[in-house]
Parts: C-alpha cells; structure tokens; sequence
C-alpha cells in the first residue's frame, strides 16, 4: 500500500463519515439557521469522497467497474439528502431510511460484491492485494486477518494469487 493509497483511504472513509453524520444532523434538527453551515460542510465533504474515490481507483487501476458505478449512486443519493431534509423535513423519516440502505449498499459493494463492468481490472489488483500470509502491510480490515465470506461472484484470493 503506498502513501498515496492511504491518504485516499482516510479521505475517502473520513468524509464519507462527515458526510453522513451531517446528513443525520439535518435529519435531526432541520432549522433554517443551521442550514447554510450544514450544506456547506456536506457539499465540501462529499467532493473529498468522490474526489478521494476516484484517487483510490486511478491509484488501484480500477478502470470503471460496475460496483464503483454502483457507489456512485449511492453517494449521489447520499449527498443530496440534507439538502432535501431542510426543503421537505415531513420527508424525513423516510429519507433516514434509504440513507442507510443507500449507506449498506455502498459497504456491501466495497467488502463483499465486486462485479466487474466497464474497463475492470480489479481481478489484477485482487491479485496483487497482500493477504494476511503476505502481510505485506497497508489499511483495511483484511490486513489483520479479517476476510469477507467470498461471494459466489469473487474468486477466494490464495498467497500464490490464483
Ligand atoms: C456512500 C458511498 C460510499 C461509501 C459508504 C464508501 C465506503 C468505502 C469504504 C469503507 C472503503 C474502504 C474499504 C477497505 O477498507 O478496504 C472504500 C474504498 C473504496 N471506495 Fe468507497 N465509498 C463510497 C463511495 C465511493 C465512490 C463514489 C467511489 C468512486 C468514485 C468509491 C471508490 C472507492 C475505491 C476505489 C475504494 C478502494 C477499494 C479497495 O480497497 O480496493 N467509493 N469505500
């Protein structure tokens, strides 16, 4: 993992979570007064994800596969919902809830469903990621032992990297 990749991961994990509880923060309290700061500070947080995002998929040589278009969405939805909280807060129930699908959706495509799509290298890069036998240092859960149960999709990754 390189110094590269980490600061995208950290930016990328850290704005995402800005970006929600500033969105739960709109649900919560949606005053006309706070509005302005809050959009404010979501919009900005939302371009570091997208922008970090993307950084983490030029730096892995992603390409642009399908379950990256599907994060995609999922933090479009995400970033407009505050917005729409202030304009219709008797909405807001609702919205908390597909703001957490929209969220588990996300995770689920980053840690358990990667499906391949347009421009799709990730087979490479699933080759080269260190598995706890290499060890080979970096970030993330798998890094110390964690290992999703492989969907029927995502071919279970061995040290020699068949
Ligand atoms: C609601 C939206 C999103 C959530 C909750 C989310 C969450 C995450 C998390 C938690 C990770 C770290 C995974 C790990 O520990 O290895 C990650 C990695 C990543 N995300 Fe996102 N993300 C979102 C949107 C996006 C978007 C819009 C893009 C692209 C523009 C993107 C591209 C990536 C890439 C390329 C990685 C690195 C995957 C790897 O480790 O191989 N994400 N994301």
């Amino acid at each position: 993992m390189t110094y590269d990749q980490g600061t995208f991961y950290i930016i990328h994990v850290l704005a995402i979570i800005i970006l929600s509880g500033l969105t739960f923060v709109a649900f919560a309290n949606p005053v006309e007064a706070q509005r302005r700061k809050v959009l404010m500070a979501s919009g900005i947080s939302s371009l570091l994800a997208v922008i970090a995002g993307f950084g983490l998929s030029g730096s892995f040589k992603y390409g642009f596969p399908g379950w990256m278009i599907v994060k995609l969405v999922c933090w479009l939805g995400l970033s407009v919902m505050a917005g729409i909280a202030y304009r219709k807060p008797q909405k807001i129930p609702a919205l908390a809830g597909i703001t957490i699908a929209l969220l588990i959706i996300a995770l689920y495509m980053v840690y358990f469903q990667r499906f391949s799509g347009v421009g799709t290298n990730w087979r490479r890069r699933a080759k080269a990621r260190p598995t706890p036998q290499t060890n080979a240092g970096g970030i993330g859960l798998r890094h110390c032992g964690w290992q999703p149960n492989p969907s029927p999709k995502m071919k279970p990754i061995t040290a020699a990297g068949n």
